[in-house]
């Protein structure tokens, strides 16, 4: 099968195609998208730290100037919450935005976090093991980062309920030529999650609490470190970004733990694996498997030549089963010691919440490992129809 982002099959499994394509045209144009597939680890990793790239065009250029045409006018407010956040834009903006939230999320902030993320992760799988078992995913993997992100934010728990939908319908737009539904559905989410969002900070701006939005909500105040719009757009990329990958690789995890039982057992008996696991899991089932950058000046890739103006397709589940890179790169190996993947990303826009995740996903695969010493599948898992984005629908588990 051929790289094919909009066949169900291909999403099941796309490792082979990605073989394929790294071995016999590691740098290709793909036609439906109009984008140049970057396959090889070490032309991504590359590509993710050049400066001759950007997630974004419009702070060198305009649309016309760049060639391209500007978005219809409806999309008018999904791009006006997602320009403003850290990641659709590049410095200097960027690094003023990501040094305004960095501070929550450095190693040490987030170590703080852990005896509460344990609690969160004990509480949830006590309650899912009670009941038997069930949808592993609905159940354990949305919860534990949804109640994490919201609770640093600060968004009270009467609404927590409204943070999934909205991000699941935002996060439509990031598929290959999404569909007019999905990009209605994400324009509306945008608008929603937006003017929530402004309510939530103007009255945390009055009256503030120990929370980010609080935070956030006074600097908007000191004048041009923050404008509202910004502030906006940052809340809604950590709420979505805060989980939606995080539960992503919980499900593919788990799913990629109950096909290769021997490993499975191998981290039972030892559960001083997890934190090697972990990225193992990321790597070997990446939970976001492309990104896209565009090329702001020529360039040339494993001899190639790229022109400015178009967009290259960064495949991070092909980089992650490199051979160049990893030993044996088809084996799921829970103690691989060298594992340089690329789920985070790399150069300036690497994710800036890779400890928290880290730490939800430790405490989250230690607290079921735990609990649940007889974990076990139901049923054969279905893939989401989303490619960009790769997740189960669910994960039936009994325990
Ligand atoms: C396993 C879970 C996660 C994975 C695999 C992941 C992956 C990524 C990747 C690949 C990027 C870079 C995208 C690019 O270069 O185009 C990114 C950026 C980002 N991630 Fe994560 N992420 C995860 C969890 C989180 C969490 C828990 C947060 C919590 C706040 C978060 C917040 C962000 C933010 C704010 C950015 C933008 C950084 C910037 O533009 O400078 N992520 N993430």
């Amino acid at each position: 099968m051929k790289f094919d982002p909009w066949n169900p099959q291909f999403v099941a499994h796309p490792y082979d195609a990605y073989r394929d394509l790294r071995d016999n045209e590691p740098v290709s144009f793909f036609e439906p998208t109009g984008q140049w597939l970057i396959a090889r680890h070490a032309d991504v990793n590359a590509l993710l730290r050049d400066r001759r790239l950007g997630r974004s065009y419009l702070h060198v250029a305009s649309h016309e100037a760049f060639g391209r045409e500007p978005e219809p006018a409806f999309q008018e407010p999904f791009w006006r919450v997602t320009r403003a956040g850290m990641l659709d834009v590049e410095p200097p903006v960027h690094t003023r935005l990501r040094r305004l939230v960095s501070k929550a999320f450095t190693p040490r902030m987030v170590e703080a976090l852990r005896p509460r993320v344990r609690r969160i992760a004990t509480e949830l799988v006590e309650g899912f093991v009670e009941r038997g078992g069930g949808d592993l995913i609905a159940e354990v993997a949305e919860p534990l980062p949804v109640t994490v992100i919201a609770e640093m934010l600060g968004v009270p728990e009467s609404d927590r309920h409204l943070l999934r939908p909205w991000s699941a319908d935002i996060c439509k737009m990031y598929e290959l030529n999404p569909p007019m539904e999905s990009q209605q559905a994400a324009v509306r989410a945008s608008l929603e999650f937006g003017d929530y969002l402004r309510e939530l900070a103007r009255s945390r701006r009055d009256e503030p609490g120990d929370d980010l939005i609080s935070a956030l909500a006074q600097v908007v105040d000191e004048g041009d470190r923050l404008t509202e719009d910004e502030l906006v757009g940052t809340c809604v990329l950590l709420l979505n970004a805060g989980h939606e990958a995080t539960v992503n690789v919980t499900g593919n995890g788990w799913w990629s733990l109950f096909r290769n039982p021997a490993e499975l057992d191998r981290l039972r008996a030892d559960p001083g694996l997890l934190p090697t696991a972990v990225e193992e899991l990321m790597r070997y089932d990446t939970p976001l498997q492309m990104f896209e950058r565009w090329v702001l000046e020529d360039i040339e890739v494993g001899g190639v030549e790229i022109p400015k103006g178009v967009e290259v397709a960064l495949l991070f589940g092909s980089s992650n089963r490199d051979p160049a890179v990893f030993d044996d790169p088809d084996r799921l190996d829970v103690g691989r010691a060298e594992n340089p993947h690329i789920s985070f990303g790399a150069g300036i826009h690497f994710c800036l919440g890779a400890p928290l995740a880290r730490v939800e996903l430790i405490e989250s695969f230690g607290a079921l490992l735990r609990a649940a010493p007889d974990l076990a599948l139901v049923e054969e898992p279905v893939w989401k129809p989303g490619y960009v984005i790769r997740g189960l629908e669910s994960l039936k588990v009994t325990v």
